[in-house]
């Protein structure tokens, strides 16, 4: 079954490629809607990644996001991050890395133009919009840190459900999938938009590498049932 795909990616000028969580998996971060253990198996992640939730309770979603931060501070790009690095280096220009991770690995494996559509969690912004006190390195330290003279709180620099992504990386995004000649869908889920919606709008090929179901399966030319880590370098390879 990878046989015709690794033809569609030899042939084409342009490729793009949407990555979701269980992208880093095999590097041991746990995928966003997986069982949460230890301390915070009875929190839902839909109901902690919101500004409502941070208004609410910004110790606790600041703890969560702390505790995640710490696991994937440990872990390592795994050999489908590496793939996509390889590849970008041997062909500059020709594939488009749109991801949802926040984690930061494709970047650490040298994947330089990642389009982060949801930010990055080892970034912090400040909640309400900056006065001219507002300054991150003078921020009192405390769960969250805050501006001494307003109390303006900060905040992990990821995009929460019902906030606007990055203007900027979403229209990149948007018109790497209007030009590609094919699109691999790595590791989602398939659930989150306007994400997701790149797999339906792709020009291209579309082709699913995920072990399980998803979403977007009714919208591939191909679903190659499989991991990341181990699909990403067999399909890459020149
Ligand atoms: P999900 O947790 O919804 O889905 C992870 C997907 O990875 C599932 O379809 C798994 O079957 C698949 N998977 C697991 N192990 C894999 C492996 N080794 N190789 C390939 N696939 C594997 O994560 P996302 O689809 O990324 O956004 O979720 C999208 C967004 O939802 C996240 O970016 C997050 C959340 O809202 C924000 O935090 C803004």
């Amino acid at each position: 079954m990878t046989d015709p795909v690794r033809h569609w990616v030899r042939s084409a000028s342009r490729i793009a490629v949407l990555t979701g969580a269980g992208m880093s998996a095999e590097s041991g971060v746990p995928t966003f809607r997986d069982a949460q253990t230890g301390l915070w198996a009875k929190f839902d992640p839909q109901q902690l990644a919101t500004e409502h939730a941070f208004r609410a309770n910004p110790k606790m979603v600041w703890d969560w996001y702390a505790f995640r931060r710490d696991l994937i501070a440990k872990v390592e790009p795994n050999a489908g991050h590496r793939a996509l690095a390889a590849f970008s280096r041997r062909h500059p220009g020709r594939l488009t890395l749109i991801t949802q991770n926040v984690d930061g690995l494709h970047q650490r494996a040298g994947s330089e133009g990642a389009l982060a559509l949801h930010g990055n969690i080892f970034e912090d912004k400040w909640l309400d919009t900056p006065g001219a006190c507002c300054n991150a390195d003078a921020a009192v330290a405390d769960t969250p840190p805050y501006c001494g003279r307003c109390g303006n709180l900060l905040r992990p620099a990821v995009v929460w459900f019902g906030e606007a992504l990055p203007a900027r990386a979403l229209a990149a995004a948007e018109a790497a999938a209007n030009e590609c000649d094919v699109m691999l869908v790595v590791g989602t889920s398939g659930v989150v938009y306007p994400a997701a919606g790149l797999a339906r709008t792709a020009a291209g090929k579309v082709v699913i590498i995920n072990p399980e179901p998803t979403e977007l399966d009714d919208a591939a030319d191909a679903v190659l049932r499989g991991r990341a880590a181990q699909l990403l370098p067999l399909l890459l390879e020149d």
